[in-house]
């Protein structure tokens, strides 16, 4: 999905990645979220790697994954590390106590898990991005037998769901696991943890963009107009 920032937007989310990318020290085995901000800490990283700096990332998508292996990170797979130092990622909207809407860029299933076995989630995201409560649709990523299926459940729960589909191709948007994904608007979250549960127990579902569980290990990094917040709930 393409998405225009105008130049302010651009700043502040640099600027934050590269406070996020600080965070990372030798010897760290860190997570690498997906998007156009894990891409500004890459190339933060690509200097530190520059200068000597050894880490070890696994990355969250093929994008992540092309993007780390230009700029000289070492990579490793999920199933070769136990736990992660800490993780890096961005997200679509992060409410006042710390959940997060995921998913634009169809990564949040990886996204999740990496993010629970990381020790630290470091969220990166400009002030936009702040709610009060999450209100935007929730990406549920769904094998493509089911995909109907889990419409016609998530129609039933109230909300409307639509199959993503993209410029680039004719049809629909298939994952890096090679699954469907779909836009399922329920109006306003007031209760994160029981949506994102509910939709996670549809058969045929293999992740959602609601992060509810990681408050309490995220770190928030803001980029605002003058500074950068950082924020631990
Ligand atoms: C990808 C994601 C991204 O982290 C989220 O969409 C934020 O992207 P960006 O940094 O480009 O704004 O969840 O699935």
């Amino acid at each position: 999905m393409i998405t225009v920032e105008n130049e302010s937007i651009v700043k502040k989310k640099r600027e934050a990645a590269f406070h996020a990318a600080d965070m990372v020290e030798d010897g760290m085995v860190i997570g690498l979220g997906t998007g156009s901000t894990v891409s500004c800490v890459i190339h933060r990283l690509r200097e530190f790697v520059e200068h000597g700096l050894h880490f070890t990332a696994v990355p969250t998508s093929f994008q992540t994954e092309i993007l780390a292996r230009r700029n000289g990170i070492r990579l490793v797979t999920l199933d070769e590390v136990e736990e992660l130092d800490l993780a890096i990622d961005g997200a679509d909207q992060v409410d006042r106590n710390g959940c997060m809407l995921k998913g634009r860029g169809g990564a949040h299933t990886r996204e999740k898990c990496v993010a629970s076995v990381a020790k630290r989630l470091v969220i990166v995201v400009t002030e936009e991005k702040l709610r009060e409560s999450l209100n935007g649709s929730v990406p549920v990523e769904v094998i493509p037998f089911a995909y109907g299926s889990v419409r016609n459940v998530v129609q039933m729960m109230g909300g409307n769901a639509v199959l993503r589909e993209s410029g680039g191709k004719d049809g629909p948007v298939i994952s890096d696991n090679g699954n469907f994904i779909l836009d399922c608007d329920l109006g306003v979250i007031d209760d994160p943890y029981r949506l994102e549960v509910s939709l996670d127990t549809i058969p045929g579902v293999a992740g959602n963009g609601i992060f509810s569980r990681y408050s309490k290990k995220t770190t928030l990094v803001v980029g605002k107009e003058k500074k950068i917040e950082v924020i631990s709930f």
